[in-house]
């Protein structure tokens, strides 16, 4: 102790540092001789070879667990949202209002839904969409036997929704007080939208105001089913070619030829009543028709 608090120069101090770097007495360099440093190095060496391999078996069995094919984690998405078309929003609300008397006003709701209606092309959907589907039945898909690795997806076309195609009136109605919408549930990656195999959802609309001022409702496909072999979607890497089932609803309006209207997609999986998301399950527009 006492060598220690010793008063020391300097000089003293860095000849001391010079002894440590090299200390030619006992040949030690840094307080070691070579050979431990070699040792030391070594030591080293291997412990990071080690590390390195232990960090990238950890990486490796990570990426070998993960799906490419589906996220894994998806566990906001319970129930799907629905949508309407064509896609006009008013002030907070989609709004559908046209002028039956203005070609103009009525191209423009017949332009989104033509335009929406693309992928759903016939022949496009009879060439990428092969598979013969068995309808009425869930079309569960355990391994990849559709070209490219993926799976099959069943062909959703333009033609099955009848009047409201827009193959036989191009207009979708819109020229008239007859309007077409179509409605669409988002998709939900292994969602299966019933508990009890032969029961498809289907879409229930409602009018919330204006009774009075819509004649009849009519559903295509018939009684708005979603057929039970569009589900479930696997995922867009594993069925690249997957269409939506949609369901077109056509309205007759009266009187004064606006009503705001609810259509709720019905199954015993699909939650409606969300605070939180008022376009789970249904969606709530305002259709209305001026001249
Ligand atoms: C509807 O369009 C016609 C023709 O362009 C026009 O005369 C009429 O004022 C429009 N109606 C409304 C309510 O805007
Ligand atoms: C569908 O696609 C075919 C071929 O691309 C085209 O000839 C046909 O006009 C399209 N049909 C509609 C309704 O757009
Ligand atoms: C689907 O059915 C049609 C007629 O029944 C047949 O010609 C076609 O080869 C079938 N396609 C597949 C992929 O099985
Ligand atoms: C609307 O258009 C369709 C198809 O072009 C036509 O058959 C129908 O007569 C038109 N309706 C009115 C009210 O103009
Ligand atoms: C689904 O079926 C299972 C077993 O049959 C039942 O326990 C469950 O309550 C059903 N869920 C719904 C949402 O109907
Ligand atoms: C559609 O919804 C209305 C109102 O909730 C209900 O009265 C009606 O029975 C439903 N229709 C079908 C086919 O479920």
């Amino acid at each position: 102790m006492a060598t220690l608090k010793e008063k020391r120069t300097c000089g003293q101090r860095c000849e001391d540092f010079g002894h440590f770097v090299w200390n030619s007495d006992n040949g030690t360099l840094m307080g070691r001789t070579p050979e431990k440093w070699v040792y030391i190095s070594l030591y080293y060496v291997a412990f990071y070879v080690v590390m390195t391999g232990l960090f990238s078996l950890a990486i490796w069995v990570l990426m070998y667990t993960l799906c490419p094919y589906a996220p894994d984690y998806q566990d906001r998405l319970k129930s799907p949202g629905v949508m309407v078309w064509p896609d006009t929003y008013g002030e907070e609300d989609v709004e559908i209002t046209y002028n039956t008397s203005d070609k103009a006003s009525w191209m423009k709701m017949a332009n989104i839904l033509h335009s929406f209606l693309k992928p759903y092309n016939d022949t496009m959907q009879t060439e990428c969409n092969r598979y013969n589907c068995t309808q009425g039945k869930y079309f569960i898909q355990n391994t990849f036997s559709a070209p490219h690795h993926t799976k099959w997806a069943c062909p959703f076309k333009q033609s099955m929704l009848g009047q409201c195609s827009g193959l036989e009136d191009p207009t979708f109605g819109y020229n008239s007080t007859m309007p077409c919408v179509i409605i669409k549930m988002n998709r939900i990656i292994n969602f299966l939208p019933s508990n009890h195999t032969n029961h498809p959802p289907y879409v229930n609309c409602t009018i919330l105001e204006g009774q009075n001022n819509v004649d009849k409702i009519e559903y295509f496909p018939e009684r708005g089913i979603m057929d039970l072999s569009y589900f479930p979607y696997y995922g867009k890497l594993a069925q690249p070619t997957y269409a939506n089932p949609l369901v077109a609803v056509r309205f007759n309006l009266v009187r004064e030829k606006q009503a705001k209207i609810q259509c709720r997609a019905v199954s015993d999986k699909i939650s409606y009543e969300n605070i939180h998301d008022p376009y789970e399950g249904k969606v709530v527009f305002y259709l209305k028709a001026v001249k």
